[in-house]
């Protein structure tokens, strides 16, 4: 197989026209991929395109060359798209996150040839995702690939990356056994004697085992490596994270025609209800972050400089595991993962609502098809992801069915690995969604959307105690944050750097003090593009993020983590941003992982610290008026010094820009039910016929008179757009165990009184 860049002078143009799947566009714009056309107004919060879209790129082939075989590697083109070649249609794919080729010969001609791919990321009713906190980002997004082939070759159309799916699991005391498992194809269906080669290989190169076998093939033959491995060394994560290299060869009459070499790690990860993560034996807790993998100004299209500044971030702070949400991401960001060390929650789009277009649910499962074969082979992944607060609108048994076909799907296409799920917190620890997966992560924001932070531990520990068997992590916890605001008392919805730091301290203390949780991810080490959005003053993003979405500014909880986490030492002062301070006294925080720590303000020590804590708060100290020099110096035990610095500011009256302006906010729903007398409600039998709050917000839209009883009592919110996504789903029954929606069971019965007495037509 031979591939090359397929990236450079494509046609764009932001329409979708019928004829440019034949003609080619007249006055298109020249572009190079990666590409994406919501780079900037998926972000803005103003409104994004949405809809059809073309690229268009011409090639020309001799004789000679089409007597090879070709195919065209999509990287990924979100959300549908479809392929044509000199006007007909050669693929699609409605999986808009993941790798798909195209076998190009049947239609190529000799001369120029007409490559038009439609791309669009409208709204379909069946395709995931269907309503989330993010931006659908539309493009040809990934990078295109030309593979041109001999006739004998590694499959290339099975939905797979390699054509071949490596296994590697402890059998015994340090032996370990490597499976490869794949096919080659045969484009002349005439029978053809192959020898397939694997060399294993380590970082030095030296042969560690290889093996040959002869092969026959006629149009498809599969294949199968089962080899022994003595004391192999481990990846060992974050500490050792030691990849060999499979070289896998194919031959034909000793000639080489196809060759594949990819990156394996040796490694075990047994995942317990009560004592948590072991890798390879050891105990391990998951220090974890979240990334979604925009980037401000380009959106989805990313390049390798970006992936490798992600992941330089993520080394910096120190985390050990990353969820990868909540779709398939590059196939480069798994590989930087392996050769990071980081253990990986991967994941689909099987997000928020099911849809009720698709009964089969056919695109979840195309989706994790997808995600499994073409991921499969990084040894960093540790767990398919199957599902992410499906039950927002609804939870019922046609949603267990789906979860459960999904977790059948994976189990099948990987046998070793770990199935999970992330649950909204509104889902009962005795639900049984629980019982569905290997393990289950909840996203819990106490202290956030709802309740205290203190929360947070209460509820881990109620699951614990009523589902003692089932291993619990936190799969999303998190406060939107913009730098710019700071607060003296920190408070639930103030979006200041400060409240953030007071949430994670609560999240990280609470994790370590529960040997029983497997660990968290943070809400999210990246801010992102999420079009819905209009709070914390900015619009069109989600502001959880610990570093904002340019990666320029590193919110103060980043060093927290990396205080909690990191081996790399260092010393932060919080608060550097919050320059003007008009209290005389204020308490310095120090973050760091060094034990010993001063601080001078100018030239004055005015306190010192020796202990383990990662947060060492100076109470109380004075700054005089105008400008203050303020130093912290961290002294290791090996006499190193790590320091840090910080101008404050004391002045008069407290700076207003610090504190957000209330009146774009609350977009969350508040109490409005307080107007409704909720004193004597009697319970109501519902009647069968009548409408109730059982029924469907759209059943109750199809008849004005129950319409208009749910304005009474919701106004327009079946009309906001995320709200109209769920209408088909949502009853008012449902909304009411949403803690968001607010509703004392007390009005049930109000509206049921008044719904079920109006009659459903037949
Ligand atoms: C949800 C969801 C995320 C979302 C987050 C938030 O739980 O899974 O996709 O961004 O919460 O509200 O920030």
């Amino acid at each position: 197989m031979h591939k090359i860049d397929f990236n450079d002078r494509w046609v764009f143009i932001k329409e979708g026209k019928e004829s440019y799947i034949e003609k080619e566009i007249p006055d298109g714009e020249y572009i190079t991929l990666p590409h994406c056309f919501n780079g900037i107004d998926g972000q803005s919060g103003d409104g994004m395109y949405k809809g059809k879209t073309c690229y268009q790129k011409k090639v020309a082939l001799t004789g000679e060359e089409l007597r090879e075989y070709h195919y065209l590697e999509i990287g990924a083109a979100s959300l549908v798209s479809h392929v044509y070649i000199n006007g007909i249609l050669a693929g699609s794919s409605r999986c808009g996150f993941s790798m798909y080729r195209v076998f190009l010969n049947p239609l190529l001609k000799e001369g120029e040839n007409l490559i038009s791919i439609v791309v669009d990321n409208s709204r379909f009713d069946d395709v995931y995702p269907l309503m989330a906190d993010f931006s659908f980002y539309g493009g040809l997004y990934r990078e295109v690939s030309w593979i041109t082939t001999r006739a004998l070759h590694f499959e290339l159309l099975d939905n797979s990356r390699d054509g071949m799916y490596i296994t590697q699991k402890a059998i015994k005391n340090g032996i370990y056994e490597l499976k490869i498992k794949g096919s080659v194809i045969n484009e002349l269906h005439n029978k053809l004697e192959s020898k397939i080669k694997v060399t294993l290989l380590d970082k030095e190169g030296n042969g560690v085992l290889s093996k040959t076998m002869k092969c026959a093939v006629i149009e498809k033959e599969e294949f199968e490596f089962i080899e022994e491995l003595n004391q192999p060394r481990l990846w060992q994560g974050i500490e050792d994270p030691y990849l060999y290299t499979l070289k896998v060869e194919l031959y034909q009459e000793e000639q080489l025609v196809d060759e594949r070499n990819l990156e394996i790690g040796f490694r075990t990860i047994e995942i317990t209800p009560d004592k948590g993560v072991f890798l390879n034996g050891k105990p391990i807790k998951l220090n974890g972050v979240s990334r979604h993998q925009d980037f401000a100004e380009v959106g989805n299209a990313l390049t390798k400089e970006h992936m490798e500044l992600d992941m330089s971030l993520i080394k910096e702070i120190g985390a050990n595991s990353i969820r990868l949400s909540h779709y398939q991401h590059h196939d480069y960001f798994y590989t930087l993962c392996d050769r990071a060390g980081l253990l990986v929650w991967a994941e689909i789009p099987f997000i928020s609502v099911p849809s009720t277009a698709d009964k089969e649910n056919q695109n979840a499962k195309d989706q994790l098809e997808r995600l499994i074969k073409q991921a499969y082979n990084h040894c960093s992944i540790y767990c398919w992801g199957i599902q992410n607060e499906i039950t927002i609108a609804i939870e019922n048994e046609q949603i267990y069915e789906m979860v459960k076909e999904l977790a059948a799907i994976a189990r099948n296409l990987d046998a070793v690995r770990y199935i999970a799920q992330a649950n909204i917190h509104s889902v009962a620890n005795e639900s049984s969604l629980n019982d569905l997966t290997d393990f289950v992560g909840y996203n819990l924001y106490y202290g956030w959307y709802y309740k205290e932070m203190k929360d947070l531990a209460v509820r881990l520990d109620e699951f614990h105690k009523v589902r003692p068997n089932i291993p619990v992590m936190v799969t999303e916890y998190g406060v939107d944050t913009n730098p710019v605001l700071h607060s003296y008392t920190p408070s639930v919805k103030d979006y200041t750097e400060e409240y953030q730091l007071l949430f994670q301290e609560n999240a990280l203390k609470t994790f370590k003090e529960r040997e029983y949780v497997l660990g968290g991810y943070v809400w999210a080490l990246f801010d992102f593009g999420s079009e819905i959005r209009n709070e914390g003053g900015t619009k069109g993003k989600n502001q959880k993020g610990l570093v904002t979405i340019d990666r320029k500014i590193k919110k103060d909880t980043f060093y927290l983590c990396k205080a909690y986490w990191s081996k790399e030492k260092f010393v932060k002062l919080a608060g550097s941003r919050f320059v003007n301070r008009h209290q005389e006294e204020n308490d310095m925080v120090v973050l760091s992982n060094v034990n010993s720590v001063k601080l001078f303000v100018g030239e004055k020590m005015i306190g010192e610290r020796n202990d383990h804590e990662p947060v060492k708060i100076f109470k109380g100290v004075k700054l005089a008026h105008g400008e203050n020099f303020i130093r912290v110096e961290a002294v290791d035990s090996e006499g190193n010094c790590y320091y840090d610095e910080m101008f404050l500011n004391r002045v008069k009256d407290m700076d207003l820009s610090y504190v957000l302006k209330k009146t774009e906010e609350k977009t969350t729903v508040t109490n409005w039910f307080q107007k409704f007398d909720l004193t004597n409600v009697q319970e109501v039998a519902i009647k069968e016929g009548y409408y109730s709050t059982f029924d469907t917000i759209e059943e109750l839209y199809k008849n004005e008179e129950a319409k208009a009883v749910f304005k009474k009592y919701f106004g327009d919110l079946a009309e906001n757009p995320q709200m109209a996504t769920m209408r088909g789903l949502m009853t008012i029954d449902s909304m009411s165990k949403r803690s968001r929606f607010n509703i004392p069971k007390e009005l049930l019965s109000v509206i049921n009184k008044e719904l079920n007495v109006i009659e459903k037509r037949k």
